[in-house]
């Protein structure tokens, strides 16, 4: 099956998403190469025509991003770099490219969104992820994977947005924490979403190109993902309150992501359940 997959480039190998896509493709028997950080800055171009003419892979899988939504909003020149100008110079090698991309290109007023739905970003993070979609979105040999918001095995509880609210219960120490009840999320297992792309890799730029959607399938409130987090980390689950203050940053409200398409491909890998996957991440840590 990987006989077209011979030597893979993993852009973003040590984050939140990267480190099990490196994973996998190491336990699949799939040669990979993942630059740090302090060996390729991938802002700079020609560090980046120069990893590619090194490594000369066989495919690209870009995980790298600047998704803080601080250092996003100061559209800093960096920030372009990564979220933007990458994506598009990888895309220009003509090396068939996996670029991930977030739900975050909609507003979140009109779930579920199919991949045809118009961009409408919220916000910066949501625009430049909007942005580099455009700039690469019809070329032939390169596949957008849209996915919400992340969850995996990491040392960091903090570095995940569900994570985090673990973080937070542990650091209260029995003390209350507020957790959004009005958003709705579809948290989704980084291991799942590296499990898709294994079976989509092989026939990227082939039968595969174009704009897919992957999401976990379970609605939730950050609040929601607290309360199933609690007594896994040794906290009550009295110790979370729902926080239904509206937010002080525009931030959308349900951008469900449809699997239709990823479905009809015939090669969609079926979400863990939330409880499960959540389980097998916080005791990684
Ligand atoms: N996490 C989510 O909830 C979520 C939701 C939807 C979509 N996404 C998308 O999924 C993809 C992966 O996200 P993630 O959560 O895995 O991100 P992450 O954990 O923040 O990881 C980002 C990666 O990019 C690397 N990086 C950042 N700046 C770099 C630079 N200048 N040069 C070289 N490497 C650099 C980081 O390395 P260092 O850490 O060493 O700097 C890290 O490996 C992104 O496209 C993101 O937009 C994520």
């Amino acid at each position: 099956m990987y006989e077209t997959v011979q030597r893979v480039l993993v852009t973003g190998g040590s984050g939140t998403l990267g480190s099990q896509i490196v994973a996998s493709l190491k336990t699949a028997g799939v040669p990979v190469v993942a630059p740090t950080h302090q060996a390729v800055d991938l802002t700079d171009a020609r560090a980046v025509a120069a990893m590619v003419e090194t490594v000369a892979p066989t495919q690209i899988i870009n995980c790298a991003a600047q998704r803080r939504p601080d250092l996003c909003e100061s559209e800093d020149a960096s920030v372009i770099a990564l979220n933007v100008e990458l994506p598009q110079r990888l895309a220009q090698t003509g090396i068939p490219l996996v670029h991930i991309s977030t739900d975050y290109v909609f507003n979140g007023a009109n779930a579920p969104y199919d991949e045809a739905a118009p961009r409408r970003p919220l916000n910066a993070y949501g625009r430049q992820k909007a942005m580099a979609e455009a700039l690469i979105e019809h070329l032939s040999h390169v596949l957008i994977l849209r996915v919400p918001i992340l969850f995996g095995p990491i040392s960091n509880l903090e570095n995940s947005a569900v994570t985090v609210l673990a973080a937070n219960l542990i650091k209260a120490r029995g003390a209350s924490v507020w957790m959004d009840d009005i958003a709705v999320r579809y948290p989704t297992f980084t291991g799942d979403v590296a499990r898709q792309l294994l079976a989509l890799l092989p026939e990227v730029g082939k039968r595969y190109s174009g704009i897919y959607h992957y999401s976990g399938a379970e609605p939730m409130t950050k609040f929601m993902m607290g309360v199933t987090m609690a007594p896994l980390i040794g906290c009550a689950t009295e110790q979370c309150l729902p926080d239904h203050r509206p937010p002080t940053v525009p931030r959308p409200y349900d951008c469900h992501l449809s699997t239709r398409k990823l479905r009809q491909t015939g090669c969609f890998v079926e979400p863990t359940p939330f409880a499960t996957a959540i389980l097998q991440t916080l005791a990684s840590r």
